[in-house]
């Protein structure tokens, strides 16, 4: 059964010490942990990828109940096809199985799906279910919800040099905003702020170009046990950050 997702009024917001004009606009995630998860429960590791995929139902609900505007979720990067294929066949089975049965909830509560990233390597039937996905939502007005999958930032930037070439863009008109444009996340917010589980404190190939002034948050709280109390606490440390974009106090 499909669920409605409640929207937080202020005084909700407050209740969990939240603010909403101290709210990160746009939130990248490094779901970090999974497997770590798994084996502390002497599990296989897909069963840590399995539990993540829950954490991230929670996380995607609490953020359209908080007002976020936009979240990107690295779920699978360029540097992920070295694991071993049974891990990598288990990660796509539950991506299946994710779109197909989230994919009716997520346009109930006006959530937009995007992809980023070269999906042109994935199974035709994977690719038809997140074109699906995408198309079905595209004009939905709720969380802009991005999931970066065979994603890399500098597979990103080269792409998006490839582009201005392609397209016969002169020097002196290229700049900040003419790559912007170009990338996975054009016409999105700037990525305030990056949270990234399991205790690492790397970008990881990340947003590289986005996150230029992006705040970042790290938890060592592993992906799968990221709950709304743990997502609340890196919004409140966000809250706390003063934001300079280079400016002197
Ligand atoms: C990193 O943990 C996590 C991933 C490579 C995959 C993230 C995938 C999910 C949360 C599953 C579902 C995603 C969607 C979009 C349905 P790790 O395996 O590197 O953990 P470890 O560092 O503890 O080994």
């Amino acid at each position: 059964m499909a669920t409605i997702y409640p929207k937080y009024t202020d005084a909700e917001l407050k209740a969990l010490s939240l603010e909403r004009g101290a709210l990160p606009k746009h939130i990248g995630i490094i779901m970090d942990g999974n497997g770590r998860w798994a084996k502390k429960r002497l599990l296989p590791r897909s069963a840590g990828h399995r539990a993540g995929m829950e954490a991230l139902r929670g996380v995607v609900r609490f953020s359209h109940s908080a007002g976020i505007e936009a979240l990107t979720v690295y779920a699978f990067s360029t540097e992920n096809w070295r694991r071993p294929k049974l891990e990598i066949d288990a990660l796509f089975s539950l991506l299946v199985e994710y779109f197909h049965k989230e994919i009716e909830e997520l346009d109930l509560n006006g959530v937009r799906i995007r992809m980023l990233g070269d999906t042109s390597a994935f199974s035709p039937k994977l690719r038809e279910l997140m074109d699906n996905a995408v198309e079905r939502t595209k004009n939905n007005h709720g969380l802009m919800f991005n999931v970066a999958l065979n994603y890399g930032g500098r597979a990103e930037i080269v792409n998006a040099a490839k582009k201005l070439v392609e397209e016969g863009v002169p020097a002196d008109e290229i700049d900040e905003a003419a790559i912007s444009d170009r990338l996975y996340t054009s016409g999105l917010p700037e990525v305030d702020l990056i949270i990234r589980t399991a205790g690492e404190k790397r970008l990881s190939n990340f947003l590289l170009y986005q996150a230029a002034y992006s705040e970042f948050c790290f938890t060592d709280t592993l992906f799968p046990d990221f709950d709304s109390n743990a997502y609340c606490a890196c919004l409140k440390e966000y809250a706390l950050r003063t934001r300079r974009f280079g400016r002197a106090l």
